[in-house]
């Protein structure tokens, strides 16, 4: 079962199985991503690349060596298509992910960290390369465990993660307020507050539940605003979340504020009270532990 995760930082400094090189046909290395892997890799990748690879690699192809310097035992190669130049079949850049997770299978690779290929130099567009990158590896049979889509950018980073959240949630620990999250609600607001669940539930996958639901209402206003950059104030109207966006024309972004004041956060408190242990009341009715005045929320 493979683990995806988002990272945000330099892909030269994972410390992997293997890092997977957005290269050039010629394979001779270059800027971005190459460039940066073969000055801290040295000269012994350029080296097997030139013994490795003579003619250098078709678009859509990969091949690997020695990561030299790197803290992995060896770089993928992988030419992606230049959307600019008008290399735009979405296939080729299928392709580069397919065929790094078969050769790492062949190395015996378990772990990998891929950059977004073709999303640079090259100017994939950002949304559509998250999804080819994630769709072919969802889709692509292969022994690696821990996959790594690394970011350079804090943007691109959140935008990865959303799309990484969505297709590949993670599991939440037993009693961990995660775990509250792990069923949705019948009806969502906005798409944007599907995405800012799903990112809540991954956040909060190993913390504890807290001690009472007071703590919890404060977990989860101050995820809120972690994550939107906004505070939780119950009468602000609906505001765009760019990461939560896809484009495809729709406004999937939207966070709906009085929709977690009004609704997710009563749901999670309930859900929470659903796992303290049931009090006899004074008047002979089972209560829960504490929570607040349902009425102030
Ligand atoms: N770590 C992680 N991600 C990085 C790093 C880094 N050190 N450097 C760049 N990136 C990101 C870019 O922001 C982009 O999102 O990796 C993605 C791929 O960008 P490029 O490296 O430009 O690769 P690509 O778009 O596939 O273009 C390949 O550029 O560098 C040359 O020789 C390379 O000709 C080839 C072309």
């Amino acid at each position: 079962m493979v683990t995806v995760t988002a990272v945000h930082g330099d892909i030269t400094e994972q410390a992997v199985d293997a890092i997977v090189n957005a290269a050039n046909r010629q394979m001779r290395g270059g800027g971005g991503v190459d460039g940066a892997i073969h000055r801290a890799g040295g000269r012994a990748i350029l080296d097997e690349c030139i013994a490795r690879f003579p003619d250098g690699l078709r678009t859509g192809d990969a091949g690997w060596t020695t990561a030299g310097k790197l803290p992995a035992r060896w770089v993928i190669h992988a030419v992606g298509p230049n959307y600019l130049a008008g290399e735009q079949d979405r296939s080729l850049l299928e392709s580069c992910y397919r065929r790094a997770l078969a050769i790492a299978d062949e190395l015996g690779a378990r772990s990998m960290a891929f950059p977004l290929i073709s999303a640079g130099v090259y100017g994939w567009p950002l949304d559509d390369a998250i999804d080819v990158a994630l769709e072919t590896i969802a889709r692509t049979r292969a022994r690696v465990e821990d996959v790594r889509l690394v970011s350079f950018s804090e943007s691109t980073h959140r935008r990865v993660r959303a799309q990484v959240l969505r297709q590949f949630p993670p599991p939440t620990d037993p009693r961990s307020v995660g775990r509250l999250f792990d069923r949705a609600p019948h009806q969502w607001s906005l798409r944007g507050d599907a995405y800012l669940w799903r990112t809540m539930r991954a956040e909060f996958a190993s913390v504890p539940l807290p001690a009472d639901a007071w703590a919890l209402e404060k977990l989860i206003r101050t995820a809120f605003e972690s994550i939107t950059g906004r505070p939780l104030t119950d009468g602000d109207e609906p505001f765009h979340v760019p990461e939560f966006d896809p484009g495809h024309g729709m406004s999937a972004g939207g966070v709906t504020p009085s929709w977690w004041a009004s609704t997710a956060i009563p749901i999670l408190i309930d859900r929470f009270e659903a796992t303290l242990p049931v009090e006899p009341g004074i008047d002979g009715l089972s209560v829960a532990a504490a929570g607040p005045d349902r009425s102030a929320i």
